[in-house]
């Protein structure tokens, strides 16, 4: 406990001095600055190299410091609050004018959650300011879900990455907002679909897969291993290829293939487990000797959803 308390010391004292560091979420690891500070802002998009076109989440502890930056915060939005705060759910609302445009990329809603992590949550708590996070890979490339999948990537970009072990849900959150009287939902992700629609009713599904700037972060392609990944029957996409330079990520099921090229998501065909392994075994697919990726979609409930989405744009 004494070490969680001087880890989250020296994360804080490094956030107010203006730099950039890896926390955990219980989604993916967030890449994490003041979302105040446009120059610390403007050091996130350069250690993620991501394009300015794509704003970020900002994350704080309660209900009353996103009062702080939005304008009002309608009913629908106070309902999916009570009921998924903390947790993986991201709401876009109209932000105030001291909130800064390069955190929205100009755009006039600000994107902002509370997340599920009991470190981060007391860094938050300790924090005067928000923190913007995008997930801490480089853009385009597979979302991280231990402090190791940080350290691999940009250890020598961020000077410390606040280690709050590995990530409960695996899959980056659900992003809603409001258009017209009606809950959109622009990302699927860690909050399932079904169970925002049990609190305000039916939603419309608006998740974008052409690559259009104007929808930022929904491109296209995207999570990528590096490798060209194929989705589809294993088995029949199998036929042909070598076996030692293919890569297959199942369900369930186990083929016969050396061990070292396969990742079964879950031998239980337990989907939230499949969800926290989707992200390591796109890494584990990035090898020099794997030529190809194999891998078919997870049965279309719950979470399943959100894994197909991330397999589809990993494929593109
Ligand atoms: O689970 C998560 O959401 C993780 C953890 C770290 O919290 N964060 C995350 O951030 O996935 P990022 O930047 O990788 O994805 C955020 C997505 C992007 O697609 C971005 O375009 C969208 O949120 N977004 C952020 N602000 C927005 C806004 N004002 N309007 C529309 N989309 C927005
Ligand atoms: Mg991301």
């Amino acid at each position: 406990m004494a070490e969680i308390g001087k880890n989250i010391e020296r994360a804080k004292s490094l956030l107010q001095m203006g730099e950039v560091i890896g926390i955990p979420t219980e989604t993916v690891y967030g890449l994490a600055g003041n979302a105040l500070s446009e120059d610390a802002i403007l050091k996130i998009y350069q250690v993620k190299n991501r394009p300015k076109f794509d704003p970020l989440i900002a994350h704080v502890d309660s209900l009353e410091k996103v009062e702080g930056m939005v304008k009002k915060i309608p009913d629908e939005a106070r309902i999916l609050a009570n009921q998924f705060w903390p947790g993986p759910l991201t709401i876009l609302l109209d932000k105030k004018p001291g909130v800064p445009d390069i955190l929205t990329s100009g755009l006039d809603r600000v994107a902002v959650r509370i997340p599920n992590h009991a470190t981060t949550l007391k860094l938050l708590r300790e924090l005067e300011f928000p923190l913007a996070a995008p997930s801490a890979n480089p853009f385009g490339y597979v979302s991280p879900t231990s402090a190791k999948h940080v350290h691999d990537q940009l250890q020598e970009k961020i000077p410390y990455i606040l280690d709050g072990g590995p990530c409960h849900i695996g899959l980056e959150s659900t992003i809603v907002g409001f258009e017209d009287g009606e809950t959109v939902v622009y990302r699927l992700g860690g909050t399932k679909v079904e169970a925002i629609e049990s609190v305000v009713g039916e939603v419309k599904i608006s998740v974008n897969m052409s690559s259009n700037p104007a929808a930022p972060g929904m491109l296209k392609s995207h999570y990528s291993p590096g490798r060209k990944l194929i989705l589809g029957d294993i088995l029949e996409n199998l036929k042909g290829l070598n076996p030692d330079t293919t890569g297959i990520i199942s369900f369930s099921k186990c083929y016969d293939i050396p061990k070292d090229n396969q990742v079964v998501l879950t031998s239980s065909a337990d989907i939230e487990e499949a969800a926290r392994n989707i992200f390591a075994a796109l890494r584990k697919m990035d090898q020099p000797h794997i030529e190809v990726i194999l891998a078919e979609y997870v049965p279309k409930e719950g979470l399943g959803i959100a894994i197909n989405d991330r397999l589809r744009r990993a494929s593109v």
